[in-house]
C-alpha cells in the first residue's frame, strides 16, 4: 500500500533543497561543456523509444537525490499496489487497473471473485468479432445496407482518448469514418447529423456512468434524429453502448448484447485501453488496436521492472517534480512534431490536469506544497508560430517535452526534413539561447549596425531552458500506446510523491450540480 509520506519531511527533499541553492543557477551549456559524454549519459531507450533528458537541469547527484526521494516516499511499494489492484484509489475504495486492459497473459487478479484477466478477455473477444462484422459490412443498418459512419457520444474520458487515437493513426484507418460528438452543444451535434445517413450510421454510446448529462442529452438527440427516419426496431442495429451502468443503458433501449462492458476499477481518463477504445478498433481494426495495446504493455513492463534511474516514466516524474517543487514551474508544454497528434495535449490535459489537481494529501490534510501543473501545448511547428515566445524569453521557466518521429508516414522526405530541423532546433535553442556578443555579430553581418545597441537587449536568449526529447522511428499504433502508457505512469509516480490520490476527481462534481440546479 502507499506509505502517505508528506515528501517535504523526508530526508532527500532537504537534501534536495541544499542541492538546488547550490546548483540553481547553473547554465546548461556549462554542464554540457564539463561532461561531453552528457547526451549519452542521460538518454534511455526502450522498444523503438530513444528519450533523451540530457537537456535538464540536473546532474547525476541531482538524479540520485531524486530516486532517494522516490524511494523515501515507498514508490516502490505504490507500483506493486498498482499492480495487484489494491484498492489504491482510497477515496473510491476502488482497484486502479488500466495496466491489466493491456495485458496478455493471465495476472490471476480477481475482483469481486471475477477473474479480471477471463472479464477483459472476453471484453476481447467480443470487440474483435463486432468489430470486424461492421468493417467487413456483415453488420447491416436496419434497411440491409452497410455501415459507413460510426458515431461516438461521450465526453471527458470517453471521448478524449478514442478522438486522439483515431485522428492520430488515421494511417491506418479502412472505409469507416469517425464522427466524435461530446460537447452539450446542440449546434455541433447538428452539424454531425447533417452530414451522416441513418440508415448507414452506427451510434456508439460511450459513458461509464450512463448519467453523464452531455452524453445522455447527445445520444437522446441522436435516437431522435434516427426515429424520425427509422423504426424503433432500427434502435438494435444503429446503437450501441460502452457502461458500467447495464441498467440505465437498457431504459435507453439499447439491447443488452450490444452492450460493451466498463468497470469501475479503470478510471474513465484511463479507460480507452477498454471497450472505450471500441471506435479505435473499428477505425483501425481490431489486430491494430491490439498493437496499441501491445505498446503500453511494454511501456507497463519497463515500469514495472526498471531500477528507478533507468525507468523512463520515474525519470519524467522526478524532473516534473524537480521544476515544479524547487524551481516553482507551474506549467509544462507538449509539442508532438506530427500533425495528426493535434489532439494528444487535450487528451494529456485530461490525464494530469484531472489526476493530479488536487490540494488536499492522502492523509486527508491540506497540501503546503505545489502539486500538479497546466500542460498545454500544440503540435511543433504551428507551436513556434504562437505561443513558443513565450518559452523563449518569458520569465517563467516551462519544461517541454518535444515528441518526433525519425521517418514520416507518407514518405514526403522534402516536408519531414524541415520539420525535423525545426524539431531539433527548437530544443537546441532553449538550450543554448543566443549570448549579447553572438547578436552583435550577427547584427553587423547582416549589415543591421543603426540600432544595433539598442536592439541587443531584446535579441538576447538566456537559454537554460529545459526539454525531454522522444523520439521514435516512425508513428505506429505500438509507439503511440507506449508513449501514452508513459505519461500515464508520470501522473501516478507524481501522484505518489506528491502524496494525493490521483484517480478521483470530485473538483468536477460541484460546477455540475450548479448547473442542475439552475
Ligand atoms: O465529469 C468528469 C468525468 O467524470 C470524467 O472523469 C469522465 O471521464 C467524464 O466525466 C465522463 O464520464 P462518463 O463516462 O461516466 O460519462
Amino acid at each position: 500500500m502507499f506509505k502517505n509520506i508528506n515528501p517535504t519531511q523526508t530526508k532527500a527533499w532537504k537534501k534536495l533543497e541544499i542541492h538546488f541553492s547550490k546548483t540553481k543557477s547553473v547554465h546548461l551549456k556549462q554542464l554540457f561543456q564539463e561532461n561531453k559524454n552528457r547526451k549519452a549519459e542521460f538518454s534511455l531507450s526502450l522498444e523503438q523509444l530513444q528519450f533523451d533528458f540530457s537537456k535538464n537541469r540536473i546532474t547525476d547527484k541531482t538524479l540520485e537525490l531524486l530516486v532517494e526521494l522516490a524511494h523515501e516516499t515507498g514508490l516502490k511499494e505504490a507500483i506493486d499496489s498498482l499492480f495487484q489492484g489494491e484498492k489504491i484509489n482510497t477515496t473510491e475504495n476502488r482497484a486502479v487497473l488500466h495496466t491489466a486492459l493491456r495485458e496478455f497473459k493471465d495476472n490471476k487478479l480477481k475482483i469481486e471473485g471475477a477473474s479480471v484477466y477471463q472479464e477483459i478477455n472476453n471484453a476481447r473477444q467480443k470487440i474483435k468479432s463486432f468489430t470486424e462484422k461492421v468493417i467487413s459490412g456483415k453488420w447491416k443498418g436496419a434497411t440491409g445496407k452497410p455501415i459507413t459512419d460510426i458515431v461516438n457520444i461521450g465526453i471527458g474520458g470517453s471521448d478524449l482518448g478514442p478522438k486522439m487515437v483515431v485522428e492520430a493513426l488515421d494511417f491506418y484507418s479502412n472505409h469507416l469514418r469517425t464522427h466524435f460528438i461530446s460537447n452539450i452543444d446542440g449546434d455541433a451535434t447538428h452539424q454531425i447529423l447533417k452530414r451522416i445517413n441513418p440508415e448507414t450510421t452506427l451510434f456508439i454510446v460511450v459513458s461509464k456512468t450512463f448519467s453523464t448529462i452531455e452524453t445522455l442529452t447527445n445520444a437522446k438527440t441522436c435516437k431522435n434524429w434516427l426515429l424520425n427516419k427509422l423504426s424503433e426496431e432500427a434502435i438494435e442495429k444503429h446503437f450501441v453502448a460502452v457502461s458500467t451502468n447495464t441498467d440505465a443503458v437498457k431504459n435507453f433501449g439499447i439491447n443488452p448484447t450490444n452492450t460493451f462492458p466498463m468497470w469501475n476499477w479503470v478510471g474513465g481518463r484511463f479507460s480507452m485501453w477498454s471497450s472505450v477504445g471500441i471506435s479505435i478498433a473499428l477505425a483501425i481494426g481490431y489486430d491494430n488496436f491490439e498493437k496499441f495495446l501491445k505498446g503500453a504493455n511494454a511501456a507497463d513492463t519497463h515500469f514495472k521492472q526498471t531500477a528507478f534511474d533507468k525507468n523512463i516514466p520515474v525519470i519524467m516524474a522526478l524532473l516534473s517534480v524537480w521544476y515544479t517543487n524547487f524551481f516553482g514551474i507551474t506549467g509544462e508544454a507538449i509539442l508532438p512534431y506530427a500533425e495528426s497528434l493535434n489532439k494528444l495535449v487535450a487528451y494529456l490535459q485530461q490525464l494530469f490536469m484531472e489526476s493530479n489537481g488536487k490540494s488536499v494529501d492522502r492523509n486527508g490534510e491540506k497540501i503546503a506544497y505545489q502539486t500538479g501543473n497546466i500542460i498545454f501545448g500544440s503540435t511543433g511547428s504551428n507551436a513556434q508560430h504562437s505561443f513558443m515566445q513565450h518559452i523563449h524569453q518569458g520569465t517563467q521557466l516551462i519544461p517541454v517535452d518535444f515528441i518526433g518521429f525519425k521517418k514520416s508516414l507518407f514518405g514526403d522526405q522534402k516536408h519531414h526534413d524541415i520539420l525535423m530541423a525545426n524539431y531539433k532546433a527548437q530544443s537546441e535553442a532553449l538550450q543554448q539561447g543566443k549570448t549579447k556578443e553572438a547578436v552583435y555579430l550577427d547584427m553587423k553581418f547582416n549589415g543591421n549596425t543603426n540600432q544595433i545597441n539598442k536592439l541587443i537587449p531584446y535579441k538576447v536568449f538566456e537559454g537554460n531552458r529545459v526539454s525531454n526529447i522522444f523520439l521514435f522511428d516512425n508513428l505506429t499504433p505500438f509507439n503511440l500506446g507506449l508513449l501514452i502508457a508513459l505519461y500515464e505512469h508520470k501522473v501516478f509516480v507524481q501522484g505518489v510523491l506528491w502524496n494525493i490520490n490521483s484517480f478521483d476527481q470530485f473538483g468536477v462534481e460541484l460546477g455540475k450540480e450548479m448547473a442542475a440546479n439552475s
